[in-house]
């Protein structure tokens, strides 16, 4: 039976698929709504569709999702079982440029839409972009990633690198992005799991 979440979830995403709101709706092949399980206590936002998340209208199918899915993998979070991801725009800026100011608040209805439906209880905030569509701060995301903050609807958010950014430095040693990243994803789910 269908829930009234499941109603409301299913009406944005309809709206969302067929929007014409700004110019990025002539270039995309596909809107790229959510990926994962809505019934969950996390949720993960990204910056944009790329090329692969447009071709098939999923979010993070390409290689910085690859990593994405092992980062998450590592502590037991999949996207068949407890995670929600989606993105701060829904469509592929062209040449993956970064996401423009009306094309962020054009996207934003669906985002908020989105937060405000399932209510997760955790927000990874994913790169820079997703950052700043939360937090009013311009300070770097390395010196912010891994802190907690308070989130809309007594959420919990914490900035994380993007995978894109991880792909760019190989290395693992200690205080290397992926080794803060693993600091990350480590205490994510040591909250998670105090969650009730
Ligand atoms: N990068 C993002 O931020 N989101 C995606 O869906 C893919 C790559």
């Amino acid at each position: 039976m269908q829930t009234e979440y499941d109603k409301a979830l299913s009406e944005v995403k309809a709206k969302c698929l067929g929007c014409q709101k700004c110019a990025l709706c002539k270039t995309r092949t596909n809107t790229v709504f959510s990926g994962g399980v809505p019934n969950s206590k996390l949720m993960l936002i990204g910056e944009a569709p790329g090329y692969y998340e447009d071709m098939k209208g999923v979010p993070f199918v390409g290689e910085a999702g690859q990593l994405l899915d092992k980062i998450l993998g590592c502590v037991g979070f999949s996207r068949n079982e407890n995670i929600y991801i989606c993105n701060t725009l829904k469509c592929r800026p062209p040449e993956n440029r970064d996401p423009l100011p009306d094309e962020k608040a054009a996207c934003s209805e669906y985002l908020e839409a989105q937060v405000k439906i399932l209510q997760p209880r955790i927000i990874l905030l994913c790169g820079r972009v997703a950052v700043q569509s939360f937090l009013n701060t311009n300070t770097g995301i390395t010196k912010i990633r891994g802190k907690w903050f308070e989130g809309p609807y007594f959420s919990k958010m914490m900035p994380i690198f993007h995978p894109s950014y991880l792909l760019r430095n190989e290395s693992r040693e200690k205080g290397s992005p992926k080794w803060l990243m693993w600091q990350d994803i480590k205490e994510v789910r040591r909250v998670y799991d105090q969650l009730d």
